[in-house]
């Protein structure tokens, strides 16, 4: 089964053909970071009309690729919610234009069940039951995945995601955008262990806060001009890989999980990648994490997660709606 995936939920103008919810056979991501850079970060309204001009060349370039045509295409698969509204509605508009004019069946996808099935494109036998840590620009939540479409939410974070937070680091240490990239590379140089910046715990949960964090790196670089920015960037990275680590695998003792996903674009990380790794090998648990393309928005993760959401029977009509936020597994 061919499946057209489509993703318009934030940056990235993505469209992609996936066999079988697991083969890509395209996954096209233009990318608009430049036009975004200049402003440090992405501009909601420049976003919306930016994928108008994207999206079809986009999704012929994914067809093409997959030497495809509309013809050969068996569903379609694109990413509704959550997101920017105005961004999601060009996805979603050209998704129900072409389910409309080919009777195809449709389906909207939650991004951060595509962020996870993202892990279904390297291992199509990623067994249940796991604990996925989803950290990207918009979130940081730990789940447990019983089956398909099966959540139970064990995290979130109570302010800023991880993301957001390399993001607003990186601009107050004058390293542009997208941030997270910037530290990773930034953070190689300099001394990891040179500021105990704060880990924040929230209670007994294992819920994230990253909003700390940032205002006491953002305080000390301002006090202390001195410190060479590569062991800023180094302490903050690894004072918030420390807390995705740990809470992650706290989560996994809680429910004696054999298995640990971890997806999103922060889990392009190398720092984060390397200590998951191998806290892992030390507690015989098996850590998947996708390759960087594959951690950060594109359309080829849509197409997985939706041809899974079709197999448990899930369908979208014309009435298919866009939401800036909506908790996984709502249904
Ligand atoms: O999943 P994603 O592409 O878009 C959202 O759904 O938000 O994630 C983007 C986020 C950005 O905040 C970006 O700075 C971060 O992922 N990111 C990284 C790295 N690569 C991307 N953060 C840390 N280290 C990286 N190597
Ligand atoms: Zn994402």
């Amino acid at each position: 089964m061919k499946v057209l995936g489509i993703e318009t939920s934030c940056d990235e103008t993505s469209a992609a053909v996936v066999e079988d919810g697991v083969r890509i056979l395209s996954n096209i991501v233009a990318s608009q970071v430049e036009l975004h850079q200049k402003y440090g970060g992405v501009v909601p309204e420049v976003a919306s009309r930016r994928h108008v001009e994207l999206i079809l060349p986009t999704i012929q370039s994914a067809l093409d690729e997959a030497s495809c045509k509309l013809d050969d295409i068996d569903l379609i698969a694109v990413i509704n919610r959550p997101g920017l509204i105005g961004a999601l509605i060009v996805g979603v508009s050209a998704a129900k234009a072409i389910a409309y004019a080919t009777g195809l069946p449709l389906v909207g996808v939650h991004h951060l069940e595509a962020h996870i099935y993202a892990n279904y494109l390297v291992d199509p036998d990623v067994q249940f039951p796991f604990i996925c840590l989803i950290v990207s620009g918009g979130h940081s939540d730990i789940v447990w995945m019983t089956g398909h479409g099966r959540y139970e939410s064990l995290a979130r974070t109570r302010d800023d995601a991880a993301g957001e937070a390399f993001d607003k680091v990186a601009r107050a240490l004058g390293l542009g955008y997208p941030g997270g990239p910037a530290i990773d590379r930034l953070a190689k140089e300099g001394n990891p262990s040179a500021i105990a910046f704060p880990r924040a715990r929230v209670g007994e949960t294992l819920d994230f806060s990253f909003s700390g964090i940032k205002t006491a790196v953002v305080r000390y670089a301002a006090a202390h001009p001195e410190t060479p920015i590569a062991d800023v960037a180094a302490s903050f990275q690894e004072a918030v890989v420390d807390v995705l680590v740990e809470n992650t695998f706290a989560a996994a003792a809680q429910k004696g999980a054999e298995r640990v996903l971890i997806s999103g674009g922060v889990a392009a990380n190398s720092l984060l990648q390397s200590r998951a790794r191998q806290r892992g090998t030390e507690l015989g648990i098996q850590v998947a994490i996708p390759p960087a393309k594959l951690c950060t928005d594109n359309a080829a993760m849509a197409a997985s997660a939706g041809y899974f959401a079709y197999l448990r029977g899930v369908r979208d009509g014309p009435d298919l709606d866009t939401y800036a936020t909506e908790p996984l597994g709502t249904r």
